[in-house]
């Protein structure tokens, strides 16, 4: 027994902000942005929230998988940027799609919870405890930005992704996750301080920092070498992948990726030039756009992979 994607959906915000749009606020330029990471565009939330994103995505997966709210046993929320401490927002996704009999909770594996959310789905596949799951990646990492920092606010957006996945004799060939905890520093957004009656910190929300150098070393050696292993797994030759469907962080990242694994960069997809990076919402939102345009065959074999804070990363290898 494995795991199938019937279904796919995603939402990005209505408000889109170029990159003159924010030279005009800080001192960057179009050209720095472009050249850089390839981004030239993101969506930022006026109204939406993380939940109301996730809301939008997970009603278009179940109406593309051609199924309702209650046949799903499971939702999980890949996020770092939820609107509330409690409840999940994975609970708030339950109510509003009358998921009545599903259990569901959120996941925190940055760039990366999507695909960890989708393994997880698949082990409780395998163990026999679930049929069908509704796993999503959402963000509003502009909250989250220091709008002060230009090497870090101009690369992320927001938007929510899902798919509707279900257990199948053929869909998910191989997978791998993995985490190295010692590299945390290098991407750190830090949760509020403790004001117990025992300790005073500083209980103001701290932002994202990120040592952009050391994410973009992590990346190009840790993602080719997950790829390569997981087609080892399900002794699949790389010619055989139709697409490589990575995180949007950089498409420098993208490039060097394709080259170290001596495949076309025209297998890379891409949606970083209009969203930016989406941290869990990168993957699933970007599947979903290749869906739309037909681009996933069924028959065909694709590779997802996630990477980033943790430091966590996460492929999967996939007959769709
Ligand atoms: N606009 C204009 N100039 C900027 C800028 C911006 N938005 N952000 C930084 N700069 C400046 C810096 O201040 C620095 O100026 P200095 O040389 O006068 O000090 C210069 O540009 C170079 O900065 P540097 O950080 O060395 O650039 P870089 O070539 O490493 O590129 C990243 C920066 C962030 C694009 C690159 O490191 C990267 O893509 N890393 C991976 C990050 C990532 O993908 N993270 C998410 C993973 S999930």
């Amino acid at each position: 027994m494995t795991t199938r994607i019937i279904g796919t959906g995603s939402y990005l915000p209505k408000a889109v902000v170029t990159n003159d749009d924010l030279a005009k606020i800080m001192d960057t330029s179009d050209e720095w942005i472009r050249t850089r990471t390839g981004i030239c565009e993101r969506h930022l939330v006026t109204e939406e929230t993380t939940t109301s994103m996730c809301i939008e995505a997970a009603k278009r997966a179940l109406e593309n998988a051609g199924i309702s709210g209650e046949e799903i046993d499971l939702i999980i929320v890949g996020t770092v940027s939820g609107d509330n401490m409690t409840p999940s927002t994975a609970c708030e996704v339950q109510a509003a799609i009358g998921a009545a009999k599903a259990v569901a909770f959120d996941m925190n594996a940055a760039c990366a919870g999507f695909i960890f959310a989708l393994n997880t789905a698949h082990a409780y596949f395998q163990a026999g405890i679930y049929k069908t799951a509704l796993i999503l990646g959402a963000e509003t990492l502009s909250k989250i930005m220091d709008w002060n920092d230009r090497s870090t606010c101009v690369l992320f957006g927001d938007g929510a992704g899902a798919a509707v996945v279900r257990a199948d004799e053929s869909g998910l060939l191989a997978f791998e996750q993995g985490c190295d905890g010692s590299k945390a520093h290098v991407l750190l957004g830090k949760s509020r301080g403790n004001n117990n009656p025992l300790v005073s910190t500083d209980t103001s929300l701290d932002y994202v920092h990120m040592d952009g150098q050391e994410v973009y070393k992590f990346a190009v050696s840790t993602v080719p070498a997950s790829v390569q292993r997981v087609l080892e797994k399900a002794n699949v030759s790389i010619d055989e992948i139709s697409y490589f469907a990575l995180h949007q962080a950089n498409i420098r990242i993208l490039q060097s990726v394709a080259k170290r694994l001596k495949v076309s960069e025209d297998k890379f997809p891409i949606s970083l030039d209009h969203c930016g990076n989406l941290s869990a919402a990168s993957v699933p939102v970007l599947l979903d756009e290749m869906n739309q345009k037909g681009m996933l065959k069924k028959g065909g074999k694709i590779v997802l992979s996630g990477f980033g804070a943790g430091l966590t990363w996460g492929t999967v290898l996939l007959e769709w």
